[in-house]
């Protein structure tokens, strides 16, 4: 037999012996709180984060931790990838401003918790981010959005601020008003107080932020079925979660939010929709400590709300093994694949913090996280 025919039947009988190429990709280990190199050997730096699938490929968006300050020195983070393994650093598609020292984003402010989602009628991929102006340590609790036509950037920054001044959720009935309007915050100065936490619940910060607008720190985007953008952020001095919509364009608030959890202390919401039921996993507030994930569902996103316990099962799950939630990623091409997605914080050592990624899996209909040491993508097909 000739040379190249050999050779012929030799990468033949190899394509049939070998698992292919994308399957060979499909087999790379995830291994939660590790190093994880980007295409450059360095850590990938993109915390508090959430991924973005498009045309083929899943882009990483997340905060640039630096080595001694969790301050934004950097910006926002980009890293891209087709099989969720294989990292490329895209760079710091949002980068924080240098010189304007009147810029929102000037290098030094808190951009938190970064998140895009791609807006099908504009074309454009829109991000939304936590700000906290300069110096003000986490005073302002505004929302950022950005803009751009790639998604990797250059993201375009367009304002920050509160969030839907003058409204009111859209869901309060005619008694919850009249009891919001008898709420006298002079009556409520000392807080934690259990007349405090029913003041809380029913709207006194509300009431209070009114005029301004409503408080936001951490956050989440969700696009719908049916191409719908909302928002949902820790407002009222982290004790409720709102959730409000989000314009056409996606770069503005409509006006119609609802509250979830009041008095609930959340943080860190992370959404995914399965067989038209919501599902929201989100942590208490403990700072940079991890505490108990808390699990929501309901059959709409403007609920009603109903909760659940914890989903983290086994060891060191009360402390959502040493993570706080940031994101559930639908994995393409696979029925019913979330992954639960949380960052292991180092705040004495912020570039160093680390990442869970688990597979959701589902017991009785509810979604369930057990720490695994090593797994694949793989593990979605044995569900
Ligand atoms: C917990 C939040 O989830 C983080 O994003 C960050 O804001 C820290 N608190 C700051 O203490």
């Amino acid at each position: 037999m000739k040379k190249t025919s050999l050779f012929l039947w030799a990468a033949c009988l190899g394509a049939l012996l070998l698992p292919s190429c994308t399957q060979q990709e499909e087999l790379k280990e995830i291994r939660s709180g590790e190093l994880w190199p980007d295409n450059t050997g360095v850590h990938v730096n993109a915390h508090g984060g959430g991924i973005l699938y498009h045309d083929g490929t899943y882009y990483w968006y997340g905060e640039n931790k630096s080595d001694s300050t969790s301050a934004a020195m950097v910006g926002i983070m980009c890293y891209s990838s087709e099989n969720l393994t294989d990292w490329k650093n895209e760079g710091a598609v949002l980068p924080v401003e240098m010189n304007d020292t009147t810029s929102d984003i000037i290098q030094g402010c808190i951009m938190e918790r970064p998140k895009v989602i791609y807006n099908e009628k504009t074309g454009k991929f829109v991000m939304w981010f936590h700000l906290e102006l300069k110096g003000k340590g986490y005073a302002a609790a505004r929302s950022a959005v950005a803009v751009a036509d790639n998604p990797t950037g250059p993201f375009k920054y367009l304002r920050s601020g509160r969030i839907n001044p003058g409204k009111l959720p859209f869901d309060m009935t005619e008694e919850q008003r009249a009891v919001l309007d008898t709420l006298d915050a002079e009556k409520y100065k000392e807080w934690w107080t259990p007349v405090w936490y029913d003041a809380i619940a029913k709207g006194l910060f509300v009431k209070r932020d009114l005029e301004g607008g409503q408080m936001a720190r951490d956050m989440q985007l969700f696009v719908d079925d049916d191409g719908k953008g909302y928002h949902i952020y820790s407002s009222e001095d982290n004790l409720t979660l709102h959730i409000a919509e989000l314009s056409d364009d996606y770069l503005s608030h409509t006006g119609k939010y609802v509250r979830l959890a009041p008095a609930g202390h959340n943080e860190a919401p992370a959404i995914f929709k399965k067989d038209g039921t919501y599902w929201m996993i989100t942590s208490g507030c403990t700072g940079w400590d991890p505490n108990e994930a808390r699990m929501f569902s309901a059959p709409s996103i403007w609920g009603p709300w109903t909760k659940h316990p914890n989903p983290c099962v086994g060891k060191d799950a009360e402390i959502t093994f040493h993570g706080q939630s940031t994101f559930v990623l639908p994995v393409h091409g696979k029925k019913d694949a979330f992954m639960f997605m949380a960052d292991i914080w180092r705040p004495k050592h912020p570039s160093d913090a680390r990442y869970i990624w688990l597979p959701i899996q589902f017991r009785d209909g509810k979604p369930v996280i057990e720490w695994r040491d090593a797994w694949t993508l793989a593990a979605f097909d044995a569900q």
